[in-house]
C-alpha cells in the first residue's frame, strides 16, 4: 500500500526569510508571503519556525495564515479551480455548475485532488458577471457555463 511521504520542510530557509524581515514593524505578513513563494504553500512546520522567529504565538501565526485567502497551508494543486458563487451567478445556475465540478474532481471547496492537479475554492465576484456562472483556472476565465460544459473545461486540463 502506497505511504504518504511527508517532504521535510527547508527551516534554514524559513529562518533566512524571518532574519530579513524580523526588524520591519508587520513582519508577519511579508514574511508568510514569501515563505509560502518559496515552499508553494505553510506547512506547520514553517508556521512554527516563523512563530519563534518572530517572538510571536503559534496561534497568532496560525491566525493569521488561516484568515487571508492568499495563504494556503495546506499544498496547492498544479491548477487553481475558483467558482463564484456571489448572487449573479447563483441566479444563472452556479449550484449546479459547482455540484458537476466537485462530482468531476471528488474534492470538496479547499481540498486538492489526490492526484495533486486540482485545487477547489469558492471566490466572489470574479468580474464578469455578464457570463454568469463563471469559473476561473489559473488565470483562465469561462462562462456561461453549464454542468456539461465545465466538465469538458476541466478535461483540458487533465
Ligand atoms: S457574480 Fe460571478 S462573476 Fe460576478
Amino acid at each position: 500500500m502506497a505511504r504518504e511521504v511527508k517532504k521535510a520542510v527547508d527551516t534554514a530557509l524559513v529562518d533566512k526569510i524571518v532574519a530579513k524581515h524580523r526588524t520591519r514593524e508587520g513582519a508577519l505578513l511579508p514574511v508568510l508571503r514569501e515563505v509560502q513563494d518559496s515552499l508553494g504553500y505553510l506547512p506547520q512546520e514553517a508556521l512554527e519556525r516563523v512563530a519563534l522567529g518572530l517572538g510571536l504565538s503559534l496561534s497568532r501565526v496560525y491566525g493569521v495564515a488561516t484568515f487571508y485567502s492568499l495563504f494556503y497551508t495546506r499544498p496547492k494543486g498544479r491548477y487553481m479551480v475558483r467558482v463564484c458563487e456571489s448572487a449573479p451567478c447563483h441566479v444563472q445556475g452556479a449550484q449546479e455548475v459547482i455540484d458537476a465540478l466537485i462530482r468531476e474532481l471528488g474534492v470538496s471547496f479547499g481540498e486538492t485532488t489526490p492526484d495533486g492537479r486540482f485545487t477547489l475554492e469558492k471566490v466572489s465576484c470574479l468580474g464578469v458577471c455578464g457570463v454568469a456562472p463563471a469559473v476561473m483556472i489559473e488565470d483562465r476565465v469561462y462562462g456561461n457555463l453549464t454542468p456539461e460544459s465545465v466538465v469538458a473545461v476541466i478535461q483540458e486540463y487533465r
